[in-house]
């Protein structure tokens, strides 16, 4: 369906929009389950909310949170979530995909564990809690840029990608010594990451980053590519490293894209011949496999977002209009988390993408949670733009309107700029300047 921007003025209008589309995801008129207690093997989450991961692009030079790296995560704090999903940390130099990103090393470690130990302190004055807070640890394969330049390290040649981005040369293909090397690396973030304070560690593999793209590398040769064994070896292996190297409770999780939205031979969560419908056999047996492995919390998610980001955040206005409704979006998210959800009724699955429905979203992720859809929700822009939002709803039962994230895609904008990352509409003094800046200096670029 046409792609429309929001204009709803009640949850009834977005039923029935959702209702045009295909079919409307559950519903809670009650949302008190937001606040519930949920076991995670010895850990309690204080309720049912999760920061999503959330790139600011804000640290030093060596990767150690900055001043505004601080001003977000005591933002997270003050907002009463139960989860702290700590955005994408590099685990090498070479892996960072920005001179600004995070990346946790012997150097940084100090600085990340004040700060860790800041976000507790804060939330347990403020909300007699502190929240459990993952660390994300990413290669960030094809989209690494550790210094000034783009230095990509790729799975295989993505045509998809390669049509606007084309990539000179081989050297860029990681080799299968470069991925072997790698897996050990998640062992050790394992044990820097607990070191300083993290509850857990999240082996990403989404987003089109090194091991999620390794996903769908059906056509590399080798130890890495081919098979669902070869293609999967490098995530379960850094899952295996991590699980090893944690220590007591400490958490070992994943953000997982359960669909790439590419067609075959270009993305994970397709079947070939089938263009861009998912198909969740892969996905699903690899699930298991983790299941067996022993982890408990899975993070879902889908999409690209460099090449498709209305799968991963339906947006009002992005780079481009896509072909579809917002709302397809959304409870295409919905039904993949579903699907895992009810497959692994005891594992804690954190559904996303709730943000672009506003102050109707604690609803629909109520709903969610009550069909046993997932066991936490998840809100990425929403944090950016409103963190309050959570205590707004304990007191008033209700999110402001006017504070609500506009999907405008701004954060992700300044992110492309080379800037910062952060909400220049609702977080105005701090982005909104930045914002400016940044656009300016793009402008003088292309004079
Ligand atoms: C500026 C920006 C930075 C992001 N950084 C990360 C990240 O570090 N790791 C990650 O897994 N997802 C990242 N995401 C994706 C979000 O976590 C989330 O999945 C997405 O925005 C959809 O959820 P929402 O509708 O609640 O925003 C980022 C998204 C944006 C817009």
């Amino acid at each position: 369906m046409k792609h429309e921007t929001f204009h709803y003025e009640n949850i009834e209008a977005i039923k029935a929009k959702f209702n045009e589309i295909g079919a409307c995801p559950p519903v809670a008129e009650n949302i008190g389950t937001l606040w519930d207690e949920v076991s995670l093997g010895a850990h309690s989450l204080k309720n049912r909310f999760v920061i999503q991961p959330m790139e600011g692009c804000d640290g030093t030079k060596a990767g150690a949170p900055d001043e505004l790296t601080k001003r977000r995560y005591l933002r997270f704090a003050e907002s009463g979530a139960g989860v702290i999903w700590f955005e994408a940390v590099a685990i090498v130099h070479e892996g960072r995909a920005n001179p600004r990103q995070l990346y946790l090393s012997s150097e940084t470690a100090e600085e990340f564990k004040k700060l860790i130990a800041e976000i507790k302190e804060t939330a347990i004055q403020k909300h007699g809690f502190a929240p459990k807070i993952i660390m994300q640890a990413t290669h960030s394969g094809r989209q690494s840029r550790p210094d000034d330049a783009p230095k990509p390290v790729i799975a295989y040649r993505h045509a998809l990608y390669e049509k606007t981005r084309p990539i000179p040369g081989d050297e860029c293909i990681a080799s299968d010594d470069a991925l072997k090397a790698l897996e050990e690396k998640f062992a050790e973030a394992t044990v820097l990451a607990q070191e300083v304070g993290f509850d857990g560690i999240d082996v990403k593999c989404c987003h089109g980053y090194l091991l999620n793209e390794l996903l769908s590398a059906y056509t590399r040769p080798g130890l890495y590519g081919g098979s669902f064994e070869n293609r999967t070896r490098l995530f379960r292996n850094g899952v295996d490293a991590a699980f090893s190297a944690a220590k007591g409770d400490f958490i070992v999780t994943s953000r997982l894209n359960i669909y790439d939205g590419f067609p075959y031979p270009f993305g994970f969560g397709v079947k070939e011949g089938e263009g861009n419908t998912p198909d969740l056999t892969e996905g699903m047996k690899l699930v298991g496999e983790l299941y067996q492995k022993g982890m408990r919390l899975l993070n879902i998610t889908a999409g690209n977002p460099y090449v498709n980001p209305h799968v991963n955040r339906p947006y009002d206005s992005g780079g481009y209009m896509p072909e579809e409704h917002p709302l397809e979006g959304i409870l295409r998210m919905s039904n993949c988390t579903e699907t895992v959800q009810k497959a692994y009724p005891d594992m804690v699955i954190v559904g996303s993408a709730f943000s672009y429905l506003r102050q109707f979203a604690p609803h629909f992720a109520a709903g969610a949670i009550e069909n046993g859809n997932c066991t936490l929700a998840g809100f990425g822009r929403q944090s950016f733009a409103y963190p309050q939002f959570i205590e707004d709803l304990k007191k008033n039962g209700e999110m402001n309107p006017k504070k609500c994230c506009v999907s405008c895609s701004s954060c992700s904008k300044m992110m492309r700029m080379g800037t910062v990352a952060g909400c220049m509409v609702k977080d105005q003094e701090v982005y909104l300047p930045l914002y400016r800046e940044a656009v300016a200096k793009q402008e003088r670029g292309n004079v």
